[in-house]
């Protein structure tokens, strides 16, 4: 029973996959099935503006109702799909109805590691990925006063930059040896130790939690692999996310760090395709299979399966970049500086405008860019490919990198 696509997950790479494939000239039916009971939503302002208090929750979504209806995509939110019909080519919904396909895109996207602790779900501890994250978390922040965040990554950073914003205590749990350390160099993570820490912000590197302590019905603190225990009344966990790819590993598609798929980011089904969180692919940029958790890597992949749907086939090749807001600190990383060989900065860290550049056998990997949006922008076109750029060429101030562009 085929009938259109059918997208499942309705993040930023499922909104993606529809939007694109109607801008493709796609025009069968698509349909865009979403647990979360939300018009798809973006989900980068949930930890930046709308913890700020800049942007409210009700403006992250990314199109009105109305684009939905003239562009004929068929919404089912706050729908599971609970089972892949391979043979059938049919998906079926949790609670009954089924959905047949000609072709099904897995834009499942990732669930938080939830803390390996006890009392990891008493109330007072939260964790930030959905609206509804976002929301109990705001509300639980109105009257705390002593904030523990576990996990120096993105998410934990960037809560603490805003919850310190309100003048409460914070203190961020990191295990590793530095910050940030799955995405970014030493040099950066040391620059925006000293930033937290300028803003009041304790960092406990090379700490764990042990237990979550409560009393009350909330939380009280927290102790610590050191011994230490740290009062808190209310707890934020940014320990890094899971790939869902349960749907497709029950229906017999292979799953390695995500879900598997090749250069056209297909899965061993020609009629599924995988994108976003969720799907691992051979990156150039990566030396092998890599998963990625961006909105450049969700938007570009759904723009490549709407391309393949539509009739454009091209093979996934897109530079990836990620970028983190903390404070006055804008910072943007291009490539995957993994297995470098040999680092410049460019600029004074201390200034806090800089960028680090990484090679690896005289190959530019990844470029991190703090307040210099120019090297950024210069940095991706340059790991687009056919860049001659010299680790002594990006040591010397006055050698402008956009001029290692090829033409
Ligand atoms: N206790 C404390 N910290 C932990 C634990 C633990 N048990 N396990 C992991 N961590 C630390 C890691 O060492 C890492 O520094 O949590 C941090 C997780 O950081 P990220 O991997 O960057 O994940 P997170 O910050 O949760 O962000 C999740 O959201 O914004 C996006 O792109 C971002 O993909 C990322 C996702």
């Amino acid at each position: 029973m085929p009938g259109g696509v059918v997208i499942a997950g309705a993040g930023q790479a499922g909104f993606q996959c529809a939007f694109s494939l109607r801008a493709e000239g796609y025009d069968g039916p698509i349909t865009l099935v979403g647990e979360e009971p939300y018009l798809p939503y973006q989900r980068p302002p949930l930890s930046k503006g709308c913890l700020l208090g800049k942007q409210d929750l009700d403006d992250v979504g990314l199109r009105p109702a109305a684009f939905y209806e003239t562009n004929r995509i068929e919404l089912q939110m706050g729908r599971r799909i609970a089972s892949i019909d391979r043979a059938e080519r049919r998906v079926l919904l949790d609670g009954g109805g089924e959905l047949g396909y000609d072709y099904l895109i897995l834009a499942t996207g990732s669930r938080n590691r939830l803390l390996p602790v006890a009392n990891a779900i008493l109330g007072g501890v939260f964790y930030l990925r959905t609206r509804d994250e976002a929301a109990s978390l705001m509300d639980g922040l109105e009257t705390a006063r002593s904030v523990v965040v576990i996990g120096g990554g993105f998410i934990g950073l960037e809560v603490a930059a805003a919850v310190s914003s309100y003048g409460m205590n914070v203190v961020v749990v990191e295990p590793q040896a530095r910050l940030m350390q799955r995405a970014v160099g030493p040099v950066v993570s040391a620059h925006h130790l000293d930033l937290h820490t300028r803003h009041g912000v304790r960092i406990a590197l090379g700490a764990a939690p042990a237990e979550i302590l409560g009393g009350g019905g909330g939380v009280v603190g927290v102790r610590l692999n050191t011994g230490e225990t740290l009062p808190a009344d209310l707890v934020v966990a940014g320990i890094g996310v899971i790939p869902q790819t349960e749907l497709a590993e029950a229906a017999g598609l292979r799953v390695e760090n995500g879900i598997a798929v090749d250069e056209y980011l297909r899965t061993e089904d020609d009629a599924i395709y995988a994108v976003g969180d969720c799907a691992s692919y051979v990156s150039r940029f990566g030396g092998g299979r890599v998963r990625l958790q961006s909105v450049q890597n969700a938007v570009d992949q759904a723009r490549c399966v709407a391309g393949g749907i539509a009739g454009a086939a091209k093979p996934y090749d897109a530079v990836p970049w990620f970028w983190t807001d903390q404070y006055d600190a804008k910072l943007q990383m291009a490539g995957l500086s993994n297995g470098f060989d040999t680092e410049v900065v460019r600029g004074e860290v201390e200034s806090g405008q800089f960028s680090v550049l990484y090679f690896r056998g005289g190959t530019l990997l990844a470029i991190d860019s703090v307040n210099r949006p120019g090297d950024h922008m210069a940095g991706r076109k340059l790991l687009a490919g056919g860049s001659t750029l010299t680790a002594d060429q990006a040591a010397d101030g006055s050698f402008e990198l956009k001029t290692a562009i090829p033409a």
